[in-house]
């Protein structure tokens, strides 16, 4: 049996994570912090002697300059790199702009949490002339109007995030091709509920930090055999558990 490795990249913090809003198809771009974790995650993988054949990233700017960053450093600009809508975050719907907390504050904890972690209520979704919906923007042009969403839960994340793995990441990963996947906390989310088989109750608990691989050891049938994060535990325990408290706590440190 010869064992394929695929690596997940969360982008590093965004400005909108920085400012503790909800983001999800809005294109805002890496903090400095961002950055900076972007080349430590490079750092590492380079550390730990990974190396890619070929890249998938999102539509959204955010995961596009952490991949940057990433190929750059490990001196990767080479390989194919392909992005795809199916690859964004989850849509926010109406929540999209808005500070996490301050929205916690004011429609209740248990309503928030719902909204963000739920594995099949989606927040309220936007109008079809607002102008954050998707069918404004030009670089969505090409997809179906009716698969654009307007709102998302993990669930229709993942209905739209599936139909991409299995047609264009996983053949690459049946010619044994070392994949990097650098994308977004909720399109991850849904991509490890797939992987791991978690439960729709066990996967609102689960919450992916900002610029650290994750490494999933697959078998020959792309069964998930083990998965790990790569670098400090304890950091990684501190930035994970950050993540799960953005309704109650302040901004991340910058
Ligand atoms: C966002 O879209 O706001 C973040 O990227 C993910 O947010 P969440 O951890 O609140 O789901």
């Amino acid at each position: 049996m010869e064992m394929v490795k695929l690596v997940l990249v969360r982008h590093g913090q965004s400005t909108w994570n920085l400012e503790n809003r909800f983001t999800g198809w809005t294109d805002v771009d890496l903090s400095e912090q961002g950055i900076r974790e972007a080349h430590e995650a490079a750092a590492v993988l380079a550390r730990d002697g990974y190396t890619f054949d070929l890249a998938f990233t999102s539509v959204l700017k955010r995961a596009i300059r952490t991949l940057w960053i990433l190929l750059d450093d490990m001196d990767l600009m080479w390989i194919p790199v392909v992005r795809s809508w199916r690859l964004n975050e989850r849509h926010y719907g109406a929540l999209q702009g808005l500070n996490k907390k301050e929205t916690a504050d004011r429609y209740g904890l248990d309503q928030v949490q719902i909204w963000r972690r739920s594995y099949d209520t989606p927040p309220g979704a936007l109008s079809a002339d607002d102008s954050r919906h998707p069918s404004h923007d030009r670089r969505y042009a090409d997809v179906p109007r009716d698969l654009l969403p307007a709102t998302e839960s993990l669930k229709t994340t993942l209905e739209r995030v599936l139909p991409y793995w299995h047609e264009t990441i996983v053949p690459e990963l049946e010619k044994k091709r070392r994949v990097l996947i650098c994308a977004h906390g909720n399109s991850l989310r849904a991509l490890v509920k797939y992987l791991d088989g978690v439960s729709d109750e066990a996967i609102t608990e689960l919450n992916i930090p900002t610029g650290i691989p994750l490494v999933y050891e697959l078998d020959d049938d792309l069964r998930a055999m083990a998965h790990y994060y790569l670098g400090d535990e304890e950091a990684i325990r501190a930035a994970t558990a950050s993540v799960a408290s953005q309704l109650t706590a302040g901004p991340p440190a910058g």
